[in-house]
């Protein structure tokens, strides 16, 4: 029996859920926030569960209407400050991954804030991807690895990356079947779960019963039984 100790998660259907209900897609976005927190706190509880790595702003994602993004950008900082005895009650350390040196210095700061006083926090770690993607990542990595070395190998990119922990089960809501240059790297033997959920509507009943299947897979990464 496997446990899966990496989760990550594409929180993908915000906006499709919001119009569904004939409403703006900002409040998917805002629904959305209210799961990640009912996600971590099941994830904090579960003990097989080490680190939760959640998809919150791609690279790609400043693509949006402006209006959007300053939604996203706002409700991020909204989120942190009110989650922070969240975080220390449930013994969450936050960490980020992603460039997030594009973001207003208010929001860089509040990021700052909650990292440092969840520091020593030892339960889960949540990772949020901030201004994150694949792409983005390796060639950070690969431009300052080739700075000092000519020939790089496997454990050098790998603690070079943001992300340095390998993805043992990857969950993408929303319907799509792709990875929109997430994780890319970090999953390269994950077990891929597609939900038609969308993510306001995913629930700890869904997760538990993913986590139920995952722990009957068997994971060869190449070797036989
Ligand atoms: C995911 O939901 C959240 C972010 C990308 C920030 P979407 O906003 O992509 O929702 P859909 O896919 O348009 O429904
Ligand atoms: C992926 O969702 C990014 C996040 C969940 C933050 P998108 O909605 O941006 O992905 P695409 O555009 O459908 O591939
Ligand atoms: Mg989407």
């Amino acid at each position: 029996m496997s446990s899966a100790k990496h989760i990550a998660i594409i929180m993908d259907g915000n906006g499709r859920w919001a119009e569904l209900q004939g409403q703006k897609r900002v409040k998917g976005h805002e629904e959305g926030a209210k799961i990640v927190k009912t996600i971590t706190t099941y994830c904090s509880l579960n003990p097989d569960i080490d680190r939760l790595t959640l998809y919150a702003f791609s690279t790609e994602n400043w693509k949006r209407p402006r209006l959007e993004v300053e939604f996203l950008m706002k409700l991020l900082e909204r989120y942190l400050k009110n989650e922070l005895p969240v975080y220390l009650q449930n013994n969450v350390k936050l960490e980020t991954i992603g460039d997030t040196k594009a973001f207003s210095k208010s929001l860089q700061k509040t990021i700052a804030k909650v990292k440092e006083k969840t520091a020593n926090c030892d339960g889960l770690v949540q990772s949020l991807a901030l201004n994150y993607g694949a792409k983005d990542e390796m060639l950070r990595a690969i431009n300052i690895l080739k700075k000092e070395k000519d020939d790089i190998s496997e454990t050098m990119l790998s603690d070079a990356l943001d992300c340095k922990h390998s993805v043992d089960l990857l969950i993408r809501t929303g319907g799509d079947y792709r990875l929109s240059n997430f994780l890319l790297w970090q999953s390269a033997y994950a077990e891929l779960v597609f939900t038609d959920t969308l993510w306001p509507d995913f629930s700890t009943q869904e997760l538990e019963e993913i986590l139920k299947k995952f722990t009957k897979i068997e994971r060869r990464f190449g070797g036989l039984k």
